[in-house]
């Protein structure tokens, strides 16, 4: 089943007409940059226009992250104008937003916006777009918007049932369509009224957590479900402290609803935040990239840190992301170290794996526990999904490890990028790193072309039939590409793979 589901998957994924709602946007996961996790409500014209020079001259523009996103308190606190229509506060947007998404359509950005289908928006603006929704995706198009986030606050009690909460959003999904301009749809009700099984035919992208914040595991009462019943995963208590951890767990019964096109939404990256360590950070991007989550940058761009700089600008994770086939890890094994199995978020380990375009498999060993430790995982285990019991054939093949961090930029380039006084200087800075170009060379052609800066290093092989036995630091993931050693002579006929690649010739 999981086979002839991704197949069919992938045929459409590469015809570009996928989900339900079917917009032609989000074939991968959304990248870019939202405002919200290190600012909230200290929103600007200058804010947006300072940070999108930096992730252009920081050549982050050019890895992906290309959605510069305003969130919530932008509005006018006085509501709408005697038209009916939604107004920005001019104090903080003098120029108006019609210029702002032009100078950001100019610098190669998309721009996005936030409502909420409720009465108010979530920091009690006072206009939500509920049973507003045609005038104000009229005005999203006139503004030059591409994308909304669009939040489920003050919803007038029209949630509970999933159909309550799908004609609330749907009529925004439909009214975006209506104007003819291309708007990316993120909906963001935090997970309520199974969002999971029909977000996709609405939106490009579904929340399905409370908040994120920049914490690793430590479970927090304002993330609802910590404390009512934190492995149930049909608990939610939307909230506004959600770990990294939580969210995994959260995700993990349903990471295979994702697909080109519609995507599960972990919640934008606290990545240089300051709440984390280096290894946490790096297993928290890890994650959200091979977990397909959209990729929005939530730190302030303009005081990054060299180490978080060469967190969020690694090519080898962020093709994770962007990988052709589309699809989510998934949890292969999960393990509770010490501590009784349902003490969510203590002492917990996880593998996740999954099938990559090209043949290679992505595993990512995340050590959650408070002790250093040595994980293993059998081939049976990662290759569970084409077949179980290790009937698979690619438990029969040897497999080469690269470990995906291995090329991390040097703190010493990143420091000096930051600290370049030209846009020039920072240009040939990157040149000479040889940093990876995305615009230039997209990733589905990089990893065709078996870019080096995609593949990491080669640290060791797995042999047929084998155990892999991988040390992980507390608090920290391993992230490796799985490549298949190629034996002499040998024509390889594993038939999940087979099968997918037939279905991509059919519609090429
Ligand atoms: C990436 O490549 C594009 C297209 O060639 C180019 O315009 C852009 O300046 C490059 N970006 C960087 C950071 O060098």
């Amino acid at each position: 089943m999981a086979n002839s589901h991704s197949s069919i998957v992938i045929a459409a994924g590469l015809s570009g007409v996928v989900s339900a709602i079917n917009n032609g946007l989000a074939i991968t996961p959304p990248m870019g940059w939202n405002n919200w996790n290190a600012f909230g409500c200290d929103v600007s014209e200058n804010l947006l226009l300072s940070t999108s020079q930096q992730i252009l001259s920081l050549g982050l523009r050019d890895l992906g992250y290309n959605y510069v996103v305003l969130d919530d308190c932008w509005q006018d606190p006085r509501g709408r104008d005697q038209n009916g229509k939604l107004q920005p506060e001019a104090s903080k947007f003098p120029s108006g937003l019609k210029s702002i998404s032009d100078h950001l359509h100019r610098q190669g950005f998309k721009y996005g916006m936030y409502s909420s289908a409720g009465e108010m928006t979530c920091a009690r603006f006072a206009e939500g777009s509920l049973d507003h929704e045609v005038d104000d995706a009229n005005s999203f198009a006139e503004w030059g918007v591409d994308m909304l986030k669009y939040d489920s606050c003050y919803h007038m009690g029209r949630v509970g049932t999933p159909t309550a909460s799908f004609n609330r959003f749907k009529a925004m999904s439909d009214a975006l369509k209506s104007t003819g301009r291309n708007i990316l749809l993120n909906l963001c009700n935090w997970g309520e009224d199974l969002v999971h099984t029909w977000g996709m035919s609405i939106s490009n992208s579904w929340r399905i957590t409370g908040d994120i914040y920049d914490s690793f595991t430590r479970p927090d009462d304002l993330c609802g479900c910590n404390t009512l019943s934190p492995g149930d995963v049909n608990c939610v208590a939307p909230g506004t402290h959600c770990s990294v951890l939580f969210i995994l767990n959260k995700v993990a019964p349903f990471a295979d609803r994702s697909i080109p096109g519609g995507w599960s939404d972990l919640d934008m990256l606290e990545v240089g935040q300051g709440g984390m360590t280096d290894e946490e950070y790096k297993a928290h991007f890890a994650l959200w990239a091979a977990l397909k989550s959209p990729l929005f940058l939530g730190n302030d761009l303009r005081s990054v840190s060299a180490s978080a700089l060469t967190i969020l600008n690694n090519p080898a994770i962020i093709a994770l992301s962007q990988d052709p086939h589309g699809r989510s890890v998934t949890r292969v094994q999960r393990d509770v170290v010490g501590v009784p199995k349902d003490n969510w978020g203590v002492g917990e380990t996880h593998v996740w794996s999954g099938y990559l375009h090209n043949g290679d498999q992505v595993v990512i060993l995340l050590n959650a526990g408070d002790e250093d430790m040595q994980m293993s995982v059998s081939l049976a285990e990662i290759f569970v999904a084409f077949g179980p019991g290790g009937s698979a054939p690619h438990v029969k093949s040897d497999w080469a490890l690269h470990d995906l961090w291995a090329h991390r930029m040097s703190d010493a380039t990143a420091e000096a990028l930051l600290a370049a006084k030209t846009e020039g200087e920072r240009s040939r800075l990157l040149k000479k790193a040889n940093w990876y170009n995305a615009t230039e060379i997209p990733y589905a052609q990089g990893l065709a072309n078996d870019d080096p800066r995609l593949f990491g290093e080669k640290v060791g092989v797995v042999e047929a039939g084998g155990v892999m036995k991988v040390d992980v630091k507390r608090h920290a993931a391993k992230v490796l590409r799985l490549r298949r050693v190629k034996k002499e002579g040998e024509s390889f006929k594993a038939k999940g793979i087979a099968r997918e690649e037939r279905h991509e010739r059919d519609e090429l």
